[in-house]
């Protein structure tokens, strides 16, 4: 089928490369230039493992294109995917601006009938609001054409996009046309193999599903976090706890790790999008809010600990950083813990010596050149002359790191562990005051 993608994003990007890769036509349509250049040269804007080849591939035999060409975009597909951002704005509402202006220009271009598919996470509502603007534009040009717009959210995960894109656990679209159901199914036949993964739904329904599903894992690691701060001061191991829980099936094992708290692109900017809609209504998100609050106050607690073993004293300490993106496998460092914790050690006028595998360049990009911040290119050189170790991402190097070596490069013993990577009793026992999360000093 013939398809373009408004918006070479993360979320566009890797749904281009899938579908094309599975014999799809799809053209890529961006406003950037030199992204669009460097694409058609398969020089890839993120760090994503497995995408690099099936982009290099599908450009190769010529279903994967690029352009800034919108009208070339309009006419290409007769489905249309609108997948560009959705920032928030400054109340942290989803701002649609980039999403209506997409709308806009398809129905500036468009001469026969065409699916407009919300790939965006756009708050509930917002497929009306492109249907209104869709219809606006055409009977300013006199047409009357056959549209439909649907809601059909992503799910993937930075990281394992690929994976999560081939073999999705679920492929929701929200519509009422049985026409567009139809182009659905068949765009999305060969995900949909072993069993059937469509899920359709009421327009509304899918986008309030794209929410209610981050939510509820935001939820699950806010309430985690919440038990490990309680754990600490009962005098129990989350870990323990965390295993006795998981294993019930009805709560299950996934998105029940405790940590420094969750960030990326997409939870911390859904919750707080979710809360701006429900306050839009008059409703007051009790749960929501609490989920985003113990999530900023978990972002402090490695700068706490810090705090605690050098007894409010930070000034002129260098801290060793380990992993600064928000997870493993990315580049990506929106909303990282990382962030909050450096940020709150140049306030208490310590240094940081920084190293992630993937993430540096994001890191100096963000920051610069900055006396307070020197990246180093191996996990063992940020421990030179360093005063403390502290861990914010789990990278699977991170995971069994020489304990002398760490012990001889720092001036005081101490590791602050935001992912609960070690055993308490074995640091105990090399000498470490070793910090973890909910499972005591
Ligand atoms: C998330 C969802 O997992 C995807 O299903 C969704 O499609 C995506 O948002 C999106 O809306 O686009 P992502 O942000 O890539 O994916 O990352 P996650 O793997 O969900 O991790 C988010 C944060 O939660 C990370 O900072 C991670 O460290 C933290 N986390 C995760 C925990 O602290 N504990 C856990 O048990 C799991």
């Amino acid at each position: 089928m013939k398809v373009t993608v408004f918006g070479i994003g993360y979320v566009g990007l890797v749904q281009a490369a899938i579908l094309a890769s599975v014999g799809h036509d799809v053209l890529c349509v961006d406003v950037d230039q030199s992204k669009v250049d460097n694409l058609k040269k398969g020089i890839i804007p993120i760090y994503e493992p497995g995408l690099t080849p099936i982009v290099e591939e599908t450009t190769q035999n010529g279903l994967l294109n690029f352009t800034t060409d919108a009208a070339a975009g309009v006419a290409h597909g007769k489905i249309q995917f609108i997948a560009v951002g959705t920032p928030p704005d400054e109340d942290g509402s989803a701002d649609l601006k980039y999403v209506l202006a997409v709308a806009e220009t398809i129905a500036s271009h468009m001469n026969e009938p065409k699916f407009i598919i919300d790939k965006s996470t756009v708050p509930v509502g917002t497929a009306d609001k492109v249907t209104a603007k869709v219809a606006e534009v055409l009977a300013g040009r006199n047409l009357s054409l056959d549209f439909d717009v649907v809601s059909n959210p992503e799910f993937l995960k930075e990281g394992a996009a690929v994976n999560d894109c081939m073999k999705p656990d679920r492929i929701v679209v929200g519509t009422d046309s049985q026409a567009a159901r139809d182009a659905m199914t068949e765009l999305y036949a060969p995900f949909n193999r072993n069993h059937d993964r469509m899920i359709f739904m009421d327009v509304r329904s899918a986008e309030l599903t794209k929410y209610a599903a981050n939510c509820m894992l935001a939820t699950k690691i806010s309430f985690m976090n919440e038990m490990s701060n309680l754990a600490e001061l009962l005098g129990a191991d989350i870990e323990a706890v965390r295993h006795g829980i998981g294993s019930d099936t009805r709560i299950g094992y996934q998105f029940i790790y405790p940590g420094c708290g969750y960030g990326g692109s997409c939870f911390p900017k859904d919750v707080q999008a979710l809360v701006r809609t429900a306050h839009g209504i008059e409703y007051q998100p009790a749960l929501l809010e609490a989920v985003e609050s113990v999530n900023a106050a978990q972002k402090q607690k490695l700068f706490k600990n810090l705090s605690h073993y050098f007894k409010g004293d930070l000034k002129g300490k260098t801290i060793a950083l380990w992993g600064l993106s928000f997870k493993p496998q990315t580049d990506d460092m929106r909303e990282a813990s990382s962030r909050v914790l450096m940020e709150a050690l140049w306030q208490a006028g310590a240094k940081v010596q920084a190293f992630d595998p993937e993430a540096m360049e994001e890191c100096q990009r963000i920051y610069g050149d900055s006396q307070e911040l020197a990246l180093v290119g191996t996990k063992e050189s940020a421990l030179k002359g360093a005063d403390a170790l502290v861990i914010c991402t789990e990278w699977s190097q991170f995971r069994a790191p020489d304990f002398d070596l760490i012990a001889s490069s720092l001036t005081h013993p101490v590791i602050v562990d935001g992912r609960n990577l070690y055993d308490p009793k074995l640091l105990k026992d090399k000498g470490f005051a070793y910090y973890a999360i909910g499972r005591g000093e």
